[in-house]
């Protein structure tokens, strides 16, 4: 699919084809649009802080790779929550200005949502896969902005033609943890479709929106998953396909779960003191790894500035490599890495059925607020998502 990605652009860009829209066009209120709806934040901050508004700025193709994507469906993530309070501010100024240039909290006013399912309005000079018209889904990178808007610009690379057999409602659920886990157990994990069939995973936290998104792809790729979960999630990992289930909440975990057989990798959603006693799991001199997807980075460097942050983060990293290699198992941390190509791949598993949405609770544009609050509160069965298109004339 990646090459096929390369190929099709290569064609398009030789005929000229797809390429070449106006600056302005016109939306469902046939109105050139120089400002958009969207829930912004002016500072960091608990959820008093989000702010409705008619005028935040119309997103612009600055590169000619860029699309602009009508936002139908917007999910939300932890990250959400997390930057809303000012998490890895530090890590993402850098990333938006890496050359400095601008002020202190340039970035606002800032807009939340990692995840898109919507419609390409406009394409910079240089897309070719895609044309305007295309529905699409995508995973947004934390420094670029969300998609709690009517609009939302992005790199083509980044986006992906959405599952024709999903709504956008529930396609969006998907994105972020699809490209999160993908990263995880692809990239960093080793794992694929061809080398899963005699592997046993466990899955630490496999309830919320990476656990329900990584169960289905590994029970697609022939894998063993055990998860932990609470007790009363078990009915809906099981319902996905889970074979062994581990309840959290009754007892020391990791007694029960050493009474199983080791594992050839462990995903961590949790972090925190599992860390302590997931490695042992592990089958040992086999290639077994584990890979944890809470990590101290962005803490780090929020706290510690870039780099000291940086420093202090490569040593802990290296260090605690080093020291479980020694003992036969690989440690490694896990991140979300924006990748069309890698939900051209979801794209076509969705499609067959085999993988499908998990959503718990959807809110509508007006309810961006209470939707933040439901993600807060912890506790996700899957996903929490916000419709954002269909509904222009509820919004406050
Ligand atoms: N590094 C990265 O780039 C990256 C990317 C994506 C996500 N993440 C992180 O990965 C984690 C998981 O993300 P997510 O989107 O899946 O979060 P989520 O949707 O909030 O799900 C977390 C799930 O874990 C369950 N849980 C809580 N404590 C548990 C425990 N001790 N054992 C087993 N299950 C437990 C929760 O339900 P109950 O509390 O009811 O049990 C919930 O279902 C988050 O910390 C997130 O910040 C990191």
């Amino acid at each position: 699919m990646h090459v096929l990605r390369r190929l099709v652009c290569g064609m398009c860009l030789r005929l000229n084809k797809h390429a070449g829209c106006v600056q302005t066009f016109s939306t469902s209120s046939s109105r050139p649009q120089s400002v958009m709806q969207a829930w912004v934040i002016d500072k960091y901050g608990d959820n008093s802080v989000l702010r409705f508004t008619r005028n935040a700025a119309f997103p612009v193709i600055h590169y000619p790779n860029e699309v602009t994507i009508r936002v139908h469906a917007a999910g939300l993530n932890p990250l959400d929550v997390n930057m809303r309070g000012g998490y890895g501010a530090a890590t993402l100024a850098m990333k938006r200005d890496p050359l400095n240039m601008n002020k202190a909290g340039s970035e606002f006013p800032l807009i939340l949502g990692r995840d898109v399912s919507g419609v390409v309005m406009e394409c910079g000079l240089d897309v070719g896969y895609f044309k305007p018209g295309d529905e699409v889904w995508a995973a947004i990178p934390p420094w670029k902005q969300g998609s709690l808007a009517e609009f939302v610009v992005l790199s083509a690379n980044e986006v992906s033609h959405k599952p024709k057999s999903l709504s956008h409602t529930d396609a969006v659920s998907l994105p972020y943890v699809a490209a999160t886990t993908w990263s995880a157990l692809v990239n960093t994990g080793g794992l694929n479709k061809d080398n899963c069939s005699k592997k046993r995973v466990l899955i630490l936290g496999g309830s919320g929106g990476v656990g329900t998104f990584a169960i289905q792809l590994l029970k697609v790729w022939g894998a063993h998953v055990t998860v932990t979960c609470s007790k009363n999630a078990e009915q809906l990992v099981r319902g996905l396909g889970v074979d062994d289930v581990v309840d959290y909440t009754s007892g020391p975990v990791e007694r029960k779960l050493r009474d199983l057989d080791k594992f050839d990798l462990v995903l961590d959603n949790i972090g925190g003191e599992t860390e302590k006693w997931a490695l042992t799991l592990l089958k040992p001199w086999s290639g077994a790894k584990y890979v944890t997807l809470v990590t101290p980075f962005l803490h780090n460097t929020d706290q510690l500035g870039l780099a000291d942050g940086m420093m202090q983060t490569a040593v802990t990293v290296a260090t605690k490599a080093l020291k479980h290699l020694t003992k036969g198992v690989h440690y490694r941390w896990g991140f979300f890495a924006p990748s069309g190509s890698a939900l051209d791949n979801v794209t076509e598993i969705v499609d067959t059925g085999k993988i499908r949405p998990v959503v718990e609770e959807t809110f509508s544009f007006s309810q961006v607020p209470q939707a933040m609050q439901k993600v807060e509160r912890g506790h996700a069965r899957g996903k929490t998502v916000v419709t954002v298109a269909e509904e222009q004339d509820e919004r406050p």
